[in-house]
């Protein structure tokens, strides 16, 4: 894993490491968070504010990140200590990442659990397909909130699963990706279709482009900001260590668009078929994380053979997810065993031990344990909203490397393959990195309000 030249560990090829990435990227947080933040912050607003930064902000540090990846090459951390500019202070800080990551495993497992128990269930009969009713759909999600064991077993389940796969070798999960990823855009389409279709969808579609300033404020903008990073996987040393093991003819910049189309595009899909179908099935909009959740069955019960659809559609949200926390436990696997020196694989055994303590906890965060606060919010909030604080700030750290600790020259190389590939906005790329979008991020933290 750790060697590019080593075949097995090194994507098979540019389109596998497009696709490994935009594994990564696609996942929860697009089907799952990004409807329920859009219904958070009164619709089409929070949508633009998204947009405008995922095509700014996140392309620009995900290209840097792959830039950095790359040119360190594999083992990252390793070489980013030999490679960058002050690097005993970078090797510090690069500490951020794995800390984002470990928040965003924290809960990203729970919210795993609930696919898997949804596929489960639905798979074996023991949801009712058969007719449309909100309620009966809004009380299954409720009671597998404060059902501990089951939760917790999902939960666990899911933790087991992703370290098995990291633990044998991540080499050909673009493989994976192959199938699931196209699989995702096809029955999104088809089943956005079948929503449009419905009386009231259309409020719905009407909420999504709604724009109105007055929702504009602090927690909106560093939702969407953190948003951005979430869905692309960015600030948390992913994108780094899964270009570390790309080879170097591969294009840099046209990888970086495309795993921001695949990551941005879910995403929308999602936004327009749940919340069209929220209003049309008068599912509570301000349902908050189990939005996606209750509303999913509501739609597969209004459709024929409800029940093919939703094993299918839960089913490729498992993949979605899986691939996600398998970037993610691996690039944690990554860091533990570079600061404790030891093998990768007894690092991926500690952590999944770690995970289904951590995990069990916040499973229960709406049930038994929702009494314990944190700032006024449950654990799983919490985590949720470090997680987004710590993406921006490990992104921030990402354009710093780039921007200043790597020469000109080497990252313009890096880039376009020594000149081979051309990159005509090169210097309006660098300056965001190296000034813009650090000082936008402060500034927002700072001032808004
Ligand atoms: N991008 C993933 C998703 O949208 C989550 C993730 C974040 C994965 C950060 C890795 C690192 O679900």
């Amino acid at each position: 894993m750790e060697n590019v030249e080593n075949k097995d560990n090194a994507w098979s090829s540019r389109i596998g490491f497009i696709f490994a990435a935009a594994g990564s990227a696609v996942g929860l947080g697009n089907i799952w968070r990004l409807p329920y933040l859009v219904s958070k912050h009164g619709g089409g607003t929070f949508l633009f504010l998204y947009l405008l930064f995922s095509f700014t902000i996140a392309l620009s540090v995900l290209i840097a990140e792959f830039t950095i990846g790359r040119y360190c090459g594999a083992p990252v951390i390793s070489n980013l200590r030999k490679k960058i500019k002050g690097s005993f202070i970078v090797s510090k800080l690069i500490y951020i990442y794995p800390l984002a990551l470990i928040f965003l495993l924290s809960f990203y497992f729970v919210v795993s659990g609930w696919t898997l128990f949804y596929f489960c269930k639905s798979i074996i009969g023991a949801i009712n397909y058969s007719h449309a009713d909100t309620a009966y759909y809004t009380s299954i999600f409720n009671n597998l909130l404060v059902s501990p064991y089951t939760i917790i077993g999902f939960t666990i389940l899911f933790v087991l699963l992703t370290g098995i796969v990291v633990y044998i070798g991540i080499s050909g999960i673009e493989k994976i990706n192959f199938i699931m990823l196209p699989l995702i855009f096809i029955l999104l389409t088809i089943v956005i279709i079948k929503v449009l279709t419905l009386d009231g969808s259309m409020s719905g579609i009407k909420y999504i482009f709604s724009f109105d300033p007055k929702f504009i404020n602090r927690e909106a903008i560093t939702d969407a900001l953190g948003q951005s990073f979430f869905a692309l996987s960015l600030g948390s040393g992913t994108m780094l260590v899964f270009a570390s093991y790309a080879q170097k003819n591969y294009n840099i910049k046209f990888s970086a668009i495309q795993t921001t189309n695949f990551g941005v595009g879910v995403g929308i899909f999602s936004t327009f078929l749940i919340i069209p179908a929220a209003f049309a099935f008068n599912v509570d909009i301000n349902s908050g994380a189990g939005l996606t959740f209750i509303t999913l069955p509501v739609i597969f019960s209004s459709l024929p053979l409800g029940v093919a659809f939703a094993a299918a559609f839960f089913l490729v949200m498992v993949m979605a997810a899986l691939t996600s926390t398998i970037s993610v436990l691996e690039v944690c696997a990554v860091f533990l065993a570079d600061a404790l020196k030891i093998s990768k694989k007894a690092a991926i055994i500690i952590f999944t031990i770690f995970f289904i303590v951590v995990g069990s906890v916040q499973a229960l965060s709406f049930g038994i344990f929702s009494h314990i606060r944190i700032f006024g919010q449950n654990t799983f909030d919490f985590a949720n909203m470090m997680v987004n604080f710590l993406l921006v700030v490990g992104g921030i750290l990402s354009c710093a490397i780039a921007g200043w600790l790597i020469s000109k020259k080497d990252l313009y190389n890096e880039i376009t393959n020594n000149g081979l590939i051309a990159f005509k906005s090169f210097t309006v790329w660098r300056g965001m990195v190296k000034f813009i979008i650090p000082f936008v991020i402060v500034c927002i933290y700072i001032f808004s309000n």
